[in-house]
């Protein structure tokens, strides 16, 4: 790892609490990562698979700018509702929300959940897809006034905060966009090493 920025990715998201999170551990791999608000890949393919909604959105961004770009989807999995919303998690948190999930929840003993998070990076002539996950389980209230989405209802295993009472720090301890980005960002600068573009 390197603290210079040697590496420009450009990370295709309107999500700028997405960016706050990635931004400082890109750092950590020498990466600035600037902002590059979706136009194309907005149109997400209908697919119940997060890996393959990253892979063609990172595609088409790359087709469209031919710039190295960053694409990161992630999604809410909640066992007792056989894994819902998953990846229809962005259409359910804008339709039925954090209360809608909490509703659909109630007397529902079995709290379990997961995110997981893709992170797929082009980088000619590099394409790194990578998926991490984090464990933990759905509150019955909402708690902390901190990041976005299902933040508030999240409790990551061995923590006793949810995503929202966290600062980034630490939600970037456990998350699973950290641990996804960590990975896609350390085979990056791997394969530029080994390649001699670094
Ligand atoms: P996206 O398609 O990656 O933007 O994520 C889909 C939806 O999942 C978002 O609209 C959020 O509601 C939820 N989500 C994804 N990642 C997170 C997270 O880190 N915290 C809370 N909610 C998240």
């Amino acid at each position: 790892m390197t603290n210079t920025c040697s590496i420009k990715l450009f990370f295709a998201t309107g999500n700028i609490h997405k960016l706050n999170e990635v931004k400082p551990i890109a750092e950590r791999y020498g990466i600035c990562l600037e902002q590059m608000i979706e136009s194309r890949a907005k149109v997400e393919i209908q697919s119940s698979d997060l890996i393959e909604i990253a892979r063609y959105a990172v595609l088409e961004n790359y087709k469209l700018f031919k710039k190295p770009v960053l694409v990161e989807d992630a999604g809410l999995f909640i066992e007792a509702l056989n894994g819902f919303p998953g990846p229809y998690s962005s259409y359910v948190y804008k339709t039925i929300g954090v209360n809608g999930i909490l509703k659909l929840m109630e007397g529902v003993d079995n709290r379990r959940a997961y995110f997981m998070s893709v992170a797929a990076i082009v980088y000619e002539p590099f394409f790194i897809i990578e998926t991490a996950r984090v464990e933990g389980v759905i509150t019955k209230e909402p708690r902390g006034s901190g990041g976005f989405g299902f933040d508030p209802i999240f409790v990551p295993r061995s923590s006793k905060k949810t995503f929202a009472e966290m600062s980034i720090d630490e939600k970037n301890m456990y998350s699973h966009r950290a641990k996804a980005v960590s990975k896609a960002f350390s085979k990056l600068v791997h394969l530029l090493k080994t390649y001699n573009t670094l």
